[in-house]
């Protein structure tokens, strides 16, 4: 059994793509896991059987985090099932379909569900969330590289300040307060991802890829970890290097460079 035995965490979100990576890993972590779902209850029941199959333990929620009752509901079954809290990860959202065309209601409903849920669903798990615990939430590259879906990237914007102000008043606690920024990673949310995209993704990443949901994964399990306890109020970028800048000679900032820097082996 790994570091997070005898732990209890909520991803919310853990139907499908890097919620429910992340749900897997950290259940094989040794963590009791809460899988959250909105629509896709047989999928989450799929995460759940994944994690019993791997020999793991947790239970599945369904709840529209888009609303103060489902909010509410997710608290009631995590006082009901666990009692207390260890790992928080906030991970569901949305991206909006009008893009630059987005109206008021698409809007609200982007934020209602990308940014209002994680906080007052982070401010009512609160009373259950132990000292020494852990509250991660799942941003986006989207806050650093103008993207078309800019809604989206505002309410990753949003989580991010949400992270580090309750850092600072959680520390005290000794709970850690996160976010990690996936780029591009295979999901249904990247669902128009083809070949040719996914080449032209990995040319402007300097890993030369695009992401997958272990990829962001690994990091929330070791933001969960004992070994991360003094990491708090951060964004770490968890993208593979995304749009770094041009990769090699296309990069003019290269050429300003003492060639034995850039040469391999470090041979002019
Ligand atoms: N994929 C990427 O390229 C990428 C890049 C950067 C950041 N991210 C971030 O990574 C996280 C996971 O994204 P993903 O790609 O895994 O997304 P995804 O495959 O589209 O899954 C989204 C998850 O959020 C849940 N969800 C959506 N609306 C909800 C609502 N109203 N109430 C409760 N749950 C709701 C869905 O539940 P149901 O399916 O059960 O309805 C699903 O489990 C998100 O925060 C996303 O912004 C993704």
């Amino acid at each position: 059994m790994g570091d997070l035995t005898g732990r209890t965490a909520l991803v919310t979100g853990a139907s499908r793509g890097i919620g429910r990576s992340i749900a897997e890993r950290l259940a094989a972590d040794g963590a009791q896991v809460a899988v959250h779902y909105h629509t896709g209850g047989q999928a989450a029941a799929q995460t759940l059987a994944a994690i019993e199959h791997a020999g793991g333990r947790g239970f599945v929620v369904g709840a529209d985090l888009g609303t103060d009752q489902g909010i509410d509901n997710v608290v009631a079954m995590l006082r009901e099932q666990f009692g207390n809290l260890d790992i928080l990860v906030n991970n569901a959202a949305m991206m909006s379909k009008g893009r630059d065309r987005i109206d008021g209601e698409e809007f609200d409903r982007i934020f209602a569900v990308n940014v209002r849920a994680p906080f007052f669903l982070t401010q009512r798990a609160l009373p259950l969330l132990a000292d020494g615990g852990r509250v991660i939430t799942v941003s986006s590259a989207a806050t650093r590289i103008a993207l078309g879906d800019f809604a989206y990237a505002m309410t990753k914007g949003a989580v991010d300040v949400m992270s580090r102000v309750l850092a600072n008043r959680l520390g005290e606690r000794g709970i850690t307060v996160n976010a990690v920024a996936p780029g591009l990673t295979v999901t249904d949310m990247s669902d128009w991802l083809d070949a040719d995209s996914a080449a032209a993704m990995a040319r402007v990443t300097a890993l030369n890829r695009v992401g997958y949901p272990d990829d962001i994964a690994g990091v929330v399990a070791y933001l969960a970890s004992g070994n991360a306890r003094w990491i708090t109020g951060q964004v770490i970028d968890v993208s593979g290097g995304l749009w770094l800048g041009p990769r090699g000679s296309g990069n003019p900032w290269l050429s300003l460079l003492p060639s034995a820097v850039t040469a391999e082996n470090g041979q002019p």
